[in-house]
């Protein structure tokens, strides 16, 4: 069992990373493998809207989004982590989970947490929009976290905090291992009334 934790602050070793952290010792207590990714310093571009991956199963840009895409894939459960940046998500972490488009419906039946963090507004609105992601991909939602903290390090005082992002990191790995299975056929994009 798997579980990733990605952290899409563009700060190293801050907040999110932090509670990631937490949520990655908590899985290993309930016996997964666990990897942090942070894309800090990493070269990872927009979605170039070609739509091209749809075709060739790929995306044909080749940065360190490749990389990802593989410990995405091979991961039984993510956990998405983001600051709020003006009521989102960081752009880094959008532009990360735009470049998903290319993984087609290859997300589905993954278990999916969220931690988000914020010095004082937005959390709602980020995990929210994490969570409709994940439905779009047909994963499994899990619980998420919703931290204040603005400086860097000012999560570690929150003590119930930090207790239930390891619960949440234990959580997922016991979601995972009931091994979750949408149904075949399905789409793995969310149904709309709109649609014809
Ligand atoms: C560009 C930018 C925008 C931000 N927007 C918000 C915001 O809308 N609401 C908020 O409460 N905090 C906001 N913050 C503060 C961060 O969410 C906060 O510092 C967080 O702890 C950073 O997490 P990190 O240490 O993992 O990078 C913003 C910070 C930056 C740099």
């Amino acid at each position: 069992m798997k579980i990733l934790g990605l952290s899409l602050s563009p700060r190293k070793d801050g907040n999110t990373v932090i509670l990631l952290n937490e949520a990655l010792s908590g899985a290993q207590q309930e016996g997964a493998e666990t990897e942090l990714y942070s894309i800090a310093g990493k070269d990872i571009k927009p979605c170039d809207g070609c739509w091209g991956c749809r075709k060739a199963g790929e995306c044909h840009i080749k940065d360190d989004m490749q990389e990802l895409y593989t410990k995405m894939l091979e991961a039984d459960g993510i956990i998405y982590g983001t600051p709020v940046y003006f009521y989102n998500m960081t752009g880094q972490g959008k532009m990360v989970i735009d470049r998903t488009l290319a993984l087609g419906g290859r997300l589905a039946n993954k278990v999916g947490g969220v931690i988000a963090v914020a010095g004082s507004f937005g959390l709602a609105d980020t995990v929210k929009d994490l969570y409709f992601y994940m439905i779009t991909r047909r994963m499994l939602p899990a619980s998420f976290i919703a931290a204040y903290g603005g400086g860097k390090g000012d999560v570690k005082d929150l003590e119930k905090c930090m207790k239930a992002t390891g619960d949440l990191g234990r959580e997922i790995v016991k979601i995972a291992a009931k091994k979750f299975e949408y149904p075949e056929g399905g789409t793995h994009i969310a149904y709309g009334t709109h649609t014809r």
